[in-house]
């Protein structure tokens, strides 16, 4: 496998904040239930002129800066989202013409709230190619678009925002990406999904009024899986990389819900304070909620580079996945 560093991280997320006490206006809930069953304070909301590609090129922008390129030495744009700006073309290539470049493949791909490791071995399958040195890696939703703010056992739950990765082949014999494990299984499919708007359901009268283009969840089921698919393929990644947990110097798992991170933490007895956590403060983002979690982390001093960062997440398909790396 290719040697990669991961040269600039970037994150963004939209100005306005909305409170768990502003939402318990607009449906029957709580600060207090939101909080003790999800660990989750406040998130942020995209304008309703601000798209998804717009937040992602915000964050695009964001971690060409930290990886202090030229923009156009990027080879190759890789996106992945879950509330893409249009059904086609794909958010990648309006991102590509945002960012003001061309002549270089963009997509998009599926993988839910697991986009980050997807996103992560895609690209470096891809980079193996040598017409792909530098890789700018996008996650980012704009889910407040998909949700139905009358459904309070969702709409509670998650939150905008896009976090961005510069990967580069790297000149020296340390890799940036250390593992990537990912998986799928599509009979869950049906426990989380947006059904209709594609193929199956087209839009009509009909699935508006039934709101059926909205994100529909069944909470309970997918919260054991979570626990169950995380831990899994945590002890996996570990065995195959001959690791211990002593050797990982920050677990940042997708930030979903904060009694999720702590079943799994028990569960693999990882010592609380390897966990970064920042779900209170955005919510459940989506693919993006890792690189949100890392970035926080690293301006606060927290995570710095070299250390070794194992990143598990999950996500709708059932998709889930881990991947260690180290910021160089
Ligand atoms: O990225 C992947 C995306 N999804 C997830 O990670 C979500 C995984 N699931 C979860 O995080 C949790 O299952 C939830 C946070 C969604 C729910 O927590 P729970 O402890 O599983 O609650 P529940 O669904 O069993 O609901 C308990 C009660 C119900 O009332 P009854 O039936 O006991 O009377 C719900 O109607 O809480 C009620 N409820 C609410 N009450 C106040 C559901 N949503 C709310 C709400 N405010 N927002």
């Amino acid at each position: 496998m290719t040697n990669i560093s991961i040269k600039g991280v970037g994150t963004y997320v939209p100005d306005r904040i909305l409170t768990n006490d502003d939402l318990s206006k607009m449906v029957d809930t709580s600060d207090e239930w939101i909080v003790t069953r999800s660990g989750i304070r406040e998130r942020h909301i995209a304008r309703p002129d601000e798209s998804t590609s717009d937040l992602c090129v915000k964050a695009a922008e964001r971690a060409i800066k930290d990886a202090n390129i030229d923009k156009n030495e990027i080879d190759l744009i890789i996106v992945g989202t879950s509330s893409p700006d249009m059904l086609t073309p794909s958010t990648a290539v309006i991102v590509q013409h945002k960012l003001g470049l061309r002549d270089i493949p963009a997509f998009d791909f599926g993988a839910a709230c697991s986009g980050f490791q997807y996103g992560l071995d895609i690209a470096r399958s891809m980079m193996v190619n040598p017409s792909y040195r530098t890789v700018l890696l996008i996650c980012g939703d704009k889910l407040s678009s998909i949700l139905d703010w009358e459904d309070r056992s969702t709409c509670v739950l998650f939150g905008d925002g896009a976090g961005a990765m510069i990967l580069r082949k790297a000149e020296d014999s340390q890799s940036g990406i250390i593992d990537v494990i990912i998986s799928s299984d599509g009979e869950y499919a049906p426990i989380l999904n947006v059904p209709a708007g594609g193929s199956m359901e087209p839009a009509s009268a009909a699935t508006v009024q039934k709101r059926r283009h909205f994100l529909k969840m069944e909470g309970r089921e997918v919260f054991k899986l979570a626990i169950q698919k995380m831990s899994d393929v945590i002890a996996l990644i570990l065995a195959r990389n001959n690791l211990s947990i002593d050797q990982i110097d920050h677990v940042v798992p997708h930030q979903a819900n904060v009694r999720i991170i702590d079943a799994i933490a028990e569960k693999l007895e990882i010592p609380r304070q390897k966990m970064r956590i920042t779900v209170d403060k955005f919510g459940n983002t989506s693919a993006s909620s890792i690189l949100l979690a890392i970035d926080e982390n690293r301006r606060n001093g927290t995570i710095k580079n070299g250390d070794v960062i194992l990143t598990p997440g999950f996500g709708a398909g059932l998709t889930w996945g881990a991947a260690i790396i180290r910021l160089l």
